[in-house]
C-alpha cells in the first residue's frame, strides 16, 4: 500500500516509515523538509496522489494556544480535502488519552479541534489516543523547577514509549478504518510527581520533588486520572527502565 506520512521525519513518523517498510508497504515521508506543507498547502496533491492511507503525525511547530489550534485544525481541514480528492480511503491521526476531560490546556483544546475536524469529515478513520510519550518526562519536569527543587502534580500519567506509539499506529494504518477513538498507555500509572523521582534517581539528579496538588501541567490542574486511559485500552510492552536503559546518555535528563 501507498501510505502517506504526514510529519514522517518527526520522532513518531521516522518510526513508523521504518516499520511499514519492514512490512513490505509503499510509505512516503512528507513534511516541510521533503516539500510537503499541510498549512500552506505546498506539494499536497502530488504527495496524495494513489495513496491508499495517509497517517497524520505532524505536530505544530509553536505552541501558544491561538497557533496551536490553527496548526492542527487547518492543516487537518487541508490534509482531508487533498484525500477526498484522491480518494484516499483511510486517514490514521495520533491524539492525546483525555484531551477532552482538560479543556484549560491550550494544546489540549487543539487536539480535541483536530478531533473534531477528522470526526466531522468524510474520510475514513483511525484516531490513536496516546498517552504522554516517556520522552517528554525530563520537559515535563522542568517545568515545575524551582531552584534546587521541582513542584510537579501528583496528577497520574500512564507514559508511553514512542516506540510502542509507532508500532501501534503501523498497525491501525494498515488494518480497516475504525471509525473513532483507539487507545494507548504505557505498562505504569504513576503521579507527575514521582515520574520525577524516578528519572531523578535513574539519572542522580539530587533535586527535591515537592508535591504539590495546585502544580500546573500544560496549564491546567490535574485532580487525577484525566490523563490515563479507559479500560479495554492498549498497553505498551515497554516501561520506564527498559526506555531508559535504549537513551543517549544526558538526552533523558
Ligand atoms: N508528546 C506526547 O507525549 C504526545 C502524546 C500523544 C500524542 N502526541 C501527538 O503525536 C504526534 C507526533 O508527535 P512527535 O513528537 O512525533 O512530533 P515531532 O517529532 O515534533 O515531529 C513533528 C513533525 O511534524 C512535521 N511538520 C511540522 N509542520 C508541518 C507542516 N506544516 N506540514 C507537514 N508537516 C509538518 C515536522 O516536519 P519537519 O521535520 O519537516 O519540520 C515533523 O516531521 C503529534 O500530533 C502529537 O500531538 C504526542
Amino acid at each position: 500500500m501507498k501510505i502517506v506520512v504526514i510529519g514522517g521525519s518527526g520522532r513518531i513518523g521516522s518510526n513508523v516509515v521504518r516499520r511499514l517498510v519492514a512490512q513490505g508497504h509503499d510509505p512516503v515521508p512528507a513534511s516541510p523538509a521533503t516539500g510537503v506543507d499541510t498549512i500552506t498547502g505546498e506539494g499536497l496533491a502530488d504527495v496524495m496522489m494513489g495513496a491508499d492511507v495517509v497517517v497524520d503525525v505532524a505536530n505544530a511547530p509553536v505552541w501558544d494556544d491561538e497557533a496551536v489550534r490553527e496548526f492542527f485544525t487547518t492543516s487537518t481541514r487541508n490534509l482531508l480535502a487533498a484525500e477526498r480528492n484522491a480518494g484516499v480511503g483511510h486517514h490514521v491521526a495520533v491524539s492525546i488519552v483525555g484531551a477532552d476531560r482538560l479543556p484549560d490546556s491550550g494544546y489540549l483544546r487543539a487536539k480535541v479541534a483536530q478531533e473534531a475536524e477528522i470526526e466531522a469529515g468524510s474520510v475514513p478513520y483511525t484516531i490513536l489516543r496516546s498517552t504522554q510519550f516517556f520522552d517528554f518526562l525530563a520537559q515535563t519536569v522542568e517545568s515545575g523547577a524551582e531552584g534546587d527543587s521541582v513542584r510537579l502534580s501528583r496528577g497520574l500519567m500512564q507514559l508511553v514509549a514512542a516506540d510502542d506509539v509507532a508500532a501501534t499506529v503501523t498497525g491501525l494504518a494498515i488494518g480497516a478504518p475504525v471509525g473513532g477513538g483507539v487507545e494507548l498507555g504505557g505498562p505504569e500509572a504513576l503521579g507527575i510527581d514521582d515520574w520525577a523521582r524516578r528519572l531523578f534517581a535513574a539519572t542522580g539528579d539530587n533535586r527535591t520533588v515537592v508535591s504539590d496538588p495546585h502544580a500546573r501541567y500544560f496549564g491546567t490542574e490535574l485532580r487525577g486520572g484525566e490523563l490515563t486511559p479507559g479500560d479495554g485500552a492498549r498497553i505498551g510492552a515497554i516501561d520506564f527502565d527498559t526506555w531508559f536503559a535504549t537513551q543517549p546518555q544526558g538526552v533523558a535528563g
